[in-house]
């Protein structure tokens, strides 16, 4: 049994020089991939553009894009594998990448999108464990993420409190596991959060 674990964000081009994003930085995930690897687990981590240092023990992946994001996770997961999703892969793409920088004049003011592959929903693996970073109704849209995605359990996080979120050191999380438990965590680091993820999964059976 290995750790897949995704992290960061997704860049999704419009052309070689323009892109769709968002802040994501990646640390919840690099400390995930770090938690595992403390535990002497062998741990793929596929990340999105960020500026983080690889943990330790750890194998890393860079991509660029939510469909690279995911060929990497196919040709990496075994299904006894435990893959945990922190990254915030891009909902939609551009439905066409302009092969050279588009001019101003060539472009009207629309951009037509398409949806993106759901990673986690996707998958086929033992255990899988998921984020849900939210603004609003932040469990009531966990707790169906957590069934639509087929998850053992779902990091409820609300990215509008201050120190909780992309960027920050620290979180707030609640815990919220497939038989309706929930189990709302103080703030803490974003490593300690990654350590009681890691505890819950080695749990599972
Ligand atoms: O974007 P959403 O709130 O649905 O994300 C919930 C979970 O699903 C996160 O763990 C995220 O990493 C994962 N996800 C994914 N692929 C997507 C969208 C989300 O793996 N295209």
């Amino acid at each position: 049994m290995k750790y897949v674990v995704t992290a960061g964000p997704t860049r999704e081009h419009i052309d070689p020089v323009r892109f769709l994003s968002n802040p994501s930085t990646g640390k919840m995930g690099f400390a995930v991939a770090r938690a595992a690897a403390e535990l002497g687990r062998d741990v793929v981590l596929v990340a999105g553009p960020v500026a983080l240092r690889t943990p330790k023990g750890v194998r890393r992946i860079d991509v660029t894009s939510a469909r690279e994001m995911l060929a990497v996770v196919e040709r990496e997961l075994d299904g006894d594998d435990v893959f945990i999703a922190t990254a915030a892969v891009a909902d939609w793409r551009p439905a066409e990448c302009a092969a050279k920088k588009l001019k101003k004049r060539e472009m009207d003011g629309t951009l037509k999108l398409v949806r993106n592959p759901d990673i986690l929903k996707s998958v086929r693996c033992r255990h899988k464990i998921g984020f849900a970073a939210e603004t609003n109704d932040v469990m009531v849209e966990a707790a169906r993420k957590c069934r639509e995605k087929g998850l053992d359990m779902i990091v409820a996080n609300d990215v509008t409190e201050r120190g909780a979120g992309f960027g920050a050191d620290t979180n707030r999380v609640a815990f919220l596991r497939k038989d309706g438990s929930v189990e709302r965590l103080p703030m803490m680091s974003k490593l300690a959060v990654a350590r009681r993820i890691v505890r819950f999964a080695e749990g599972l059976a």
